[in-house]
């Protein structure tokens, strides 16, 4: 679609607990670009409310209603707030969470992109100097591996009781995701090497780009073992990209030592969970962390784009969330929305330089949410008056 045709249609889907604070003090950001022209249609679902009057978290025919969108943008799900309110509503997180699972496979958004480089004015928690070079860039499977919700509990109760939980690697679903993750890499390199993208760390070995697959192959190892192959195959494709191999404990732990030392990071559905918590703090913690689910080889399938935190009962409704998760996460459905459209892909330029001048001024603490989005909008409307 081109922008001279029509707005985009993106649905708000504010959620649960600071879900819709955070989702308010970023559709005023969105609103304040000039352009694109944005049709944003706020949603009651999923959430603890449609629930509460419907028994569902979502309409039974969901999938038809998200298909009249461009993009989903969602703030949280989750329990809705602090256990002092009388009114709270509580839900199993298996019902509460469902829906993002739900979106994920239900509509095949394969591929989970979490980037992870530090935001100047966020929390440094390492202390090691080289790690404010790090510029990674996480992707997870999102369509299969271990959250394929096969198995179930045999005698449950009785001394005998046995779980199962099935895990499924598909050639296919490896293929596409190692694939992307290449694809991913390479426009990071080249990017880097027409000067659009800062260069990788010194440190970091002297690669324009790598691909690190995570596996645990010493020990799970027919999955960790077709991820290896499937990944040797697809990097023969790729002779400009420096390649690695990390088992997932020892991935971990260098995150934490040698963070500069990653480019793309590709992983399961449960490694790529595990590691996008840990890439989060690497950039100043879950309320700086931006994340998209997106299907790359079919982009009519609306994509959908939450912040990696969780709806944060403790300090729901107080006004006392950053947004700045939230307002990267709209930067991130810009930039995709900007595949196809120059002027989302510059505004997602504008609104990430906004919240990160505002970050730099303020640091995380002190603002409430509402203040934050005021002032992330007027530092928008400054820059485009001066153009
Ligand atoms: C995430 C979350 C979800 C996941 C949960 C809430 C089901 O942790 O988006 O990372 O595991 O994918
Ligand atoms: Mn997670």
């Amino acid at each position: 679609m081109g922008q001279t045709e029509r707005a985009w249609r993106i649905a708000l889907m504010p959620g649960d607990g600071i879900g819709p604070e955070v989702m308010a003090a970023t559709r005023q950001v969105l609103e304040a670009l000039p352009e694109p022209a944005l049709d944003l249609v706020e949603l009651e679902w999923p959430s603890h409310a449609w629930h509460r009057r419907h028994g569902t978290m979502m309409p039974e025919d969901w999938t038809d209603r998200v298909s009249a969108f461009d993009a989903l943008l969602l703030g949280a799900l989750g329990d809705p707030g602090p256990a002092s309110d009388p009114g709270r509503y509580l839900l199993p997180d298996g019902v509460s969470l469902a829906p993002l699972l739900q979106l994920r496979k239900g509509l095949d958004l394969w591929a989970c992109e979490r980037p992870a480089s530090p935001l100047p004015g966020a929390p440094q928690y390492l202390a090691d100097q080289r790690a404010l070079e790090t510029d990674m860039l996480v992707i997870r499977e999102n369509s299969e591996g271990e959250y394929v919700d096969q198995g179930g509990r045999l005698a449950p109760g009785t001394p005998r009781e046995t779980a199962t939980q099935l895990e499924v690697f598909t050639r296919a679903g490896t293929e596409r995701i190692i694939r992307h993750a290449f694809e991913r890499a390479e426009q990071r390199r080249r990017e880097r090497v027409a000067g659009l993208r800062a260069p990788r760390a010194a440190a970091a070995g002297g690669y324009d780009a790598a691909v690190c697959v995570v596996t645990k192959r010493n020990a799970v190892q027919y999955a960790g073992e077709l991820w290896s192959d499937v990944f040797a195959e697809v990097a023969a494709e790729y002779p400009a990209v420096h390649t690695h191999h990390e088992l997932i404990d020892a991935c971990c732990m260098k995150f934490v030592t040698q963070p500069w030392q990653f480019d793309v990071v590709v992983a399961s559905n449960l490694h790529g969970d595990i590691l996008t918590d840990l890439a989060a703090v690497l950039a100043g913690g879950m309320g700086v962390a931006p994340s998209a689910n997106v299907n790359p080889s079919d982009r009519s399938v609306p994509a959908l784009f939450e912040p990696t935190h969780g709806s944060a009962p403790d300090i729901a409704g107080q006004d006392r969330a950053h947004p700045a998760a939230m307002m990267l996460t709209a930067a991130a459905m810009l930039e995709w929305l900007g595949a196809d459209d120059a002027q989302a892909a510059s505004a997602a330029v504008e609104v990430r330089e906004a919240v990160a001048a505002e970050m730099l001024q303020y640091g995380m603490e002190g603002r409430t949410c509402s203040q934050v989005g005021t002032s992330v909008c007027e530092r928008i409307r400054s820059s485009v008056r001066r153009g």
